[in-house]
């Protein structure tokens, strides 16, 4: 079930010069940076409960936000709903016809389990669901 607007997500060319503008300029408060390797993306975060704004730049200079930069330059990404169970949402959502970026859940930001909806298939907008680390101990991935 969805049970929250977990973040927004802006794609930014220049990490430190947006992370300076949502620290300093908006004055936001900054949970720092984490690589996920698993989606080749730096991630910063800026939590405004009871969402978060997340920054979110190429790793390495390649992967998905590069392709995305290289297209559009910078811009919103996507919008990520927390949900307290993945598995039983992806199979909701694909018996409604719903396609999505990948099988099955891979590693998100903060020890989440993490799946992309594909655009085409929602309106044109990227939606991630993200499954809080805290919610999927008891699974075996
Ligand atoms: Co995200």
């Amino acid at each position: 079930m969805i049970t929250a607007l977990d973040h927004i997500a802006i794609a930014v060319p220049d990490f430190n010069a947006a992370i300076e503008r949502f620290l300093n300029d908006f004055g936001l408060e900054y949970a720092g940076t984490e690589d996920v390797e698993a989606a080749k993306t730096s991630t910063a975060f800026f939590p405004l409960p009871p969402t978060s704004i997340e920054l979110v730049h190429p790793l390495n200079g390649t992967g998905p936000i590069a392709t995305y930069l290289e297209k559009r330059g910078g811009g919103l990404h996507h919008l990520c709903f927390r949900t307290d169970n993945i598995h039983e949402d992806i199979d909701r959502l694909k018996g409604k016809g719903y396609q999505f970026l990948a099988d099955v859940p891979s590693p998100g930001a903060h020890g989440s389990q993490v799946i992309f909806i594909h655009p085409k298939s929602c309106g044109g907008v990227l939606i991630e669901l993200s499954q809080p680390a805290d919610e999927h101990n008891g699974d075996a991935g």
